[in-house]
């Protein structure tokens, strides 16, 4: 390598990297905004017992759920049928790990995507015993979305990370 040629290569290494150096703050800024925009908040103050609403975020379908006084009384104490009923294999935050899968036991966030090949479960918000239904190959989970143990599925519905900002306002975050 001649020594001119060895002088264009410095140059041009010093300024891709000053020209790095001052792209930086603005990616950094931009990742930052892109970060903060993909939280989600959810007003329940709409929802009676029993009813649900859905909510697209990130691409994915999840129920929020009131759910009945009977159904939440039911969920204390009946487990037997479950594959995983303390949902030690299934995705979900911290605070998913009781019997309701949620943080206020009237009030159950799921995504809707069953955990067997990503088909939308439906809801069955007027049975005790099957709080939500597969289509494709009959997986039946119960109200907290923790599967039967005779399903294909293997898993419980996926909780996403949220928290309460007020009695009525869910935040979704991104995990
Ligand atoms: S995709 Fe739900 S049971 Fe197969």
């Amino acid at each position: 390598m001649n020594r001119r040629l060895l002088l264009t290569r410095i140059v041009q290494g010093f300024t891709i990297t000053g020209f790095g150096f001052l792209a930086y703050p603005f990616i950094r800024a931009f990742v930052s905004t892109f970060a903060e925009d993909v939280s989600f908040d959810i007003d329940i103050s709409d929802l009676s017992q029993g009813e649900s609403k859905t909510i697209s975020w990130l691409g994915r379908n999840l129920y929020v759920i009131r759910r009945s006084t009977e159904i939440t009384e039911m969920l204390a104490v009946s487990n037997e049928a479950l594959k995983d009923p303390f949902s030690k294999d299934s995705k979900q935050p911290d605070f998913a790990h009781n019997v309701y899968r949620s943080i206020r036991p009237d009030i159950f966030i799921a995504y809707k995507n069953c955990t067997h090949l990503g088909c939308e479960v439906s809801s069955r918000p007027n049975r005790l015993d099957v709080g939500f239904e597969c289509p494709c190959h009959s997986s039946h989970f119960d109200p907290s979305g923790r599967v039967h143990r005779d399903a294909v599925a293997l898993f419980n519905l996926e909780v996403p990370d949220y928290q309460y900002i007020s009695r009525n306002l869910i935040r979704l975050i991104r995990s």
